[in-house]
């Protein structure tokens, strides 16, 4: 059996295929107002504004290519049975290889029925319009989870981060609650790295070891470093 070895991702591991982070200097909530384009209350307010928000979202990440960190991860499978809990909602994790993704804040790709969270469509072309709607009738939204909502994949992310026995951080500001307190699910005894080019906040974790470096630059060191174990 392969060791299991858990990644926990965030926007930064995106960052270097030219998809804007959240919280940098230049990253999105300096453009938006998060109230205004990933809440429910935005929904209810303005439903083309926040389809207008998830299209321009959509057609950066159709355009955006796998990096040298997405790259790594999936060499990784030779020798760790790899699950990547991811925050983002791009589909670059997949589409550089890796087998086993969970998305906590939901799929960019997909749309869901505003009426029954069960209906999920992957959407054809870049673009969710008004009047796109469900096998039921009703409109569709992006597959995305907003501020304010339940992040209904967490439970399942608890269980396998407490089942690694190698675990990863990789381009997160670790701010953003349930996702960032799964590190807290990880046993204490089991090597953890932390990879992000800014101070990023954990406390209270042991046998850490910080890699301040970008994803494309720190990760694929990493991985070698570990394959070669
Ligand atoms: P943030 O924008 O909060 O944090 C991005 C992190 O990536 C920061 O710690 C940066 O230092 C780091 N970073 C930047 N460039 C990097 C690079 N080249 N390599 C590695 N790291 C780099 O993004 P998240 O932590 O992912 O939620 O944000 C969490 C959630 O907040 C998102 O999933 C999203 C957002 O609002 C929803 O939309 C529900």
């Amino acid at each position: 059996m392969k060791p299991k070895l858990v990644v926990f991702t965030g926007a930064g591991i995106s960052a270097e295929s030219g998809i804007k982070t959240f919280r940098d200097s230049d990253g999105l909530w300096e453009e938006y107002n998060i109230i205004d384009v990933a809440t429910p209350q935005a929904w209810e307010k303005d439903k083309a504004l926040v389809l207008d928000f998830y299209n321009k979202r959509r057609k950066q990440v159709i355009e955006a290519k796998p990096n040298k960190a997405h790259q790594a991860l999936v060499a990784l499978q030779k020798k760790y049975d790899v699950h990547i809990i991811t925050q983002n909602i791009d589909d670059l994790h997949e589409r550089a290889g890796s087998k086993k993704v969970l998305h906590l804040h939901g799929e960019i790709m997909k749309s869901r029925s505003s009426t029954d969270p069960s209906l999920i469509y992957k959407i054809k072309g870049s673009e969710l319009k008004i009047g796109d709607r469900c096998e039921r009738g009703s409109q569709l939204r992006p597959h995305i989870v907003w501020f304010g909502e339940m992040v209904p994949e967490m439970e399942k992310a608890y269980t396998i981060a407490e089942k690694a026995e190698i675990f990863m951080v990789v381009g997160t500001s670790m701010v953003v609650y349930p996702a960032a307190g799964l590190i807290n699910y990880v046993q204490r005894n089991i090597p953890k790295y932390l990879i992000d080019p800014s101070d990023v906040t954990v406390g209270g974790i042991t046998n850490l070891t910080v890699i301040k470096e970008k994803a494309g630059i720190g990760l694929p060191k990493l991985v070698e470093e570990l394959l070669a174990l």
